[in-house]
Order: C-alpha cells, then sequence, then structure tokens
C-alpha cells in the first residue's frame, strides 16, 4: 500500500496563474498620493495583476488549479479532495473549495476553505499531507487563490500599493519513496496580535450597514511596522527550528520561498539566517503581496525557472494575519 503514515507526501503537479491585467506603480501614483520612488524602495514591488470585473477568486483559483493537474498528468476523477486557502472567497457561504469543485468538474470528493490569510498555502499543505498519511486519499488538489484588489481601500495609500490578485495551486501525491517530498511543517498563530492585520467589517461582528460601508470598515486595515517587525522574527524563527528538528543546516537549503511580501523583509531574513539571497527567487516586484497565492505563484516560477531541481532542500516560510504563522521544508523529488 502506498498511502499511510510511512509514505511520502510529493508535489506531483504545480501551476499558478495571476491575472492579465498590470497596475503599475507609476498608475497607482495616479490614484492615491504615492510614487514609484517610495513603493520601490520601501517594498520592492513595481506592479501588481488585478482581476477583470467579473473575474472571480474562484476563476482565478480554477486556472491554476487546471494548470497544476495538467502539469501532474491527471484528470477532474483523479482528485479526492480540494482544500482552498483564500482571505477573499468568492462570498461567505458557500466555500470557494465547492466553487472551484464545480468549475473544475470534480466528483462528490470533500472541499473546503481554510482561513490563515498570507500562511494559508502552508497551513492547507499540512492538513493535505496529514489527511493523504490517513490512507483514505490518493490526491490532494491544494489552491491558494486571492482577489484582494476586492477588498483594497484604494483611499488608503499604505495598504494599496502593496497587494495583488493571483493563485497557484499544488496536486499533493502519496508515493511509496522514503526521504522525498514534505519532510515536515510547522504552523504557528498568535490571535492576541490580530488586530494590527484584518478586516473589521462584513463579519457577523459588524455585519454591513450603510454606516460600515461609510467608514470603510470593509477594505483590509495593517499597521505595517508592527506586522513588519513580528513578520521578520517569527519566520526566522520558525524556519530555523524546523530545520533543526531535520537536521539540516542552513547551508543544506538549496532554495527558500518565503511569502512575498516586502524586499526589505526578505533581505533582513536572508541576512539573519545566514542564506544568501540568491536563494530566494523573487516575484513580489511583479505581482505584489498576493496572500495565499505568493508561495504557490513563486514556488511555480521558480520550478519553471529550473531554480528547483531533483534533491534540493526547498524551504517555505508563511506569515500572515491572525497572527499565523508557518514553514515548510521540501525534499524536492
Ligand atoms: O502579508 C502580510 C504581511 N504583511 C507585511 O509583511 C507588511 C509588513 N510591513 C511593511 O511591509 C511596511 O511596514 C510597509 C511597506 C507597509 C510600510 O513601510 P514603512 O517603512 O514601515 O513605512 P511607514 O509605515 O513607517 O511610513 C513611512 C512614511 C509615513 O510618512 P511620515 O509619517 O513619515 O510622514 C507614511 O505616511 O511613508 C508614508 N507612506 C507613504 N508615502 C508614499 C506610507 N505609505 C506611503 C505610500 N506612498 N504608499
Amino acid at each position: 500500500m502506498i498511502n499511510g503514515k510511512d509514505s511520502s507526501i510529493v508535489i506531483g503537479g504545480i501551476g499558478s496563474y495571476a491575472p492579465q491585467k498590470i497596475l503599475s506603480n507609476q498608475e497607482l501614483a495616479k490614484i492615491v498620493d504615492t510614487s514609484d520612488e517610495w513603493i520601490r524602495s520601501r517594498t520592492g514591488i513595481r506592479e501588481r495583476r488585478i482581476a477583470q470585473n467579473g473575474e472571480t477568486c474562484s476563476d482565478i483559483g480554477t486556472r491554476a488549479a487546471q494548470a497544476a493537474m495538467e502539469h501532474a498528468g491527471m484528470k477532474p476523477e483523479d482528485i479526492d479532495l480540494l482544500i482552498v486557502a483564500t482571505m477573499t472567497p468568492d462570498m461567505p457561504f458557500p466555500s470557494t473549495a465547492c466553487i472551484i469543485q464545480t468549475k473544475l468538474g470534480l466528483r462528490n470528493i470533500p472541499c473546503f476553505d481554510v482561513g490563515a490569510a498570507c500562511s494559508g498555502f502552508l497551513y492547507t499543505l499540512e492538513i493535505g499531507c496529514q489527511m493523504l498519511k490517513s490512507g483514505d486519499y490518493r490526491n490532494v488538489l491544494i489552491v491558494g487563490a486571492e482577489k484582494l484588489s476586492s477588498i483594497m481601500d484604494w483611499r488608503d495609500r499604505t495598504t494599496c500599493v502593496l497587494f495583488g490578485d493571483g493563485a497557484g495551486a499544488v496536486v499533493l501525491t502519496a508515493v511509496d519513496r522514503p526521504g522525498v517530498g514534505i519532510l515536515g511543517t510547522s504552523l504557528a498563530a498568535n490571535g492576541a496580535e490580530g488586530k494590527i492585520l484584518n478586516m473589521p467589517g462584513g463579519g457577523s461582528n459588524e455585519p454591513a450597514t450603510t454606516e460600515s460601508v461609510l467608514e470603510r470598515r470593509h477594505y483590509l486595515k495593517m499597521m505595517g511596522k508592527e506586522v513588519f517587525k513580528i513578520a521578520v522574527r517569527v519566520m526566522e524563527q520558525s524556519a530555523l527550528d524546523l530545520l533543526v528538528r531535520h537536521n539540516i543546516t542552513p547551508e543544506d537549503v538549496d532554495c527558500v520561498i518565503p511569502h512575498q511580501a516586502n524586499m526589505r523583509i526578505l533581505e533582513l531574513m536572508s541576512t539573519r539566517m545566514g542564506l544568501p539571497l540568491e536563494k530566494f527567487p523573487i516575484n513580489l516586484d511583479r505581482y505584489g503581496n498576493t496572500s495565499a497565492a505568493s508561495i504557490p505563484l513563486a514556488l511555480n516560477e521558480a520550478h519553471q525557472d529550473g531554480k528547483i531541481k531533483s534533491g534540493d532542500y526547498v524551504l517555505l516560510i508563511a506569515f500572515g494575519a491572525g497572527l499565523t504563522w508557518a514553514s515548510s521544508l521540501i525534499k524536492w523529488h
């Protein structure tokens, strides 16, 4: 039997998708009081993708999922479980996973969303791995998809310049090859700090009212400086602890894919972890922060660019609202 707690879980297929429309820093500077120079020097972002009118989070996620299934050589009937990480679902319910299930033509398999914001992809990765190890599933499709443009306050220059739309997906499969695939994942959260990055309106605590809309409560709010400091510290700690647990030194790591939020965060992590920046494939200059889509988008591009080879140790590190954070160590098969 392949499935079971002793099997290895590998990424059997990977894909990503980003909407065609590009919004450059120069164009943003016509909307809010900002400049290309400020955005580039403070974040490293040059442009981001924005969904077209009518293009939903599930549409974007479906495109990435189709690419991952094609790469894995799988048909809809091969998928046994679908998990979607998103903080911009098409609607509160049904889940975006159920909507993507229909668009992909999957069987009546279990489908659900995970709400762990920018750490969502690694949370789904861990859930997918553990469910595969139960032996009850063969192939698990996980998707990180976001339409963050829908929750941006286009009058708030401190947030709207940072985020973009996109999606990435992988097919996880159990194989009988010890020592390869996802070696381990570490997940953590600290809800006590949740207020520094949230969207206060629209949930059951603050249902939409005329006042809530006028007070712009249905947009992402972030205390950037506080988030920055915590992000650097916990991402570094999470990743280093995971490496120690697996007897791997930072020098052994061939490729690091952290959540793509800010170039200065990546530079600090590179210095503090003793890992050269050349080992960090970076695409935030072209996409901005795409939350749950950020890691699979960057992972797919790094894989396509030949930056990840068989036998490489790949380290994924995430941080996001919750606060949540996570890291995952993969030995590429
Ligand atoms: O995905 C979840 C994780 N999120 C993150 O990791 C984000 C973490 N935070 C950050 O990346 C950074 O804190 C930001 C990019 C959000 C902000 O950079 P900062 O260096 O911390 O800038 P700041 O907030 O301290 O603002 C510096 C100045 C302020 O002006 P004063 O008070 O010094 O006069 C801001 O008003 O820059 C101003 N400012 C801007 N100016 C031009 C803020 N946003 C802009 C803007 N354009 N877009």
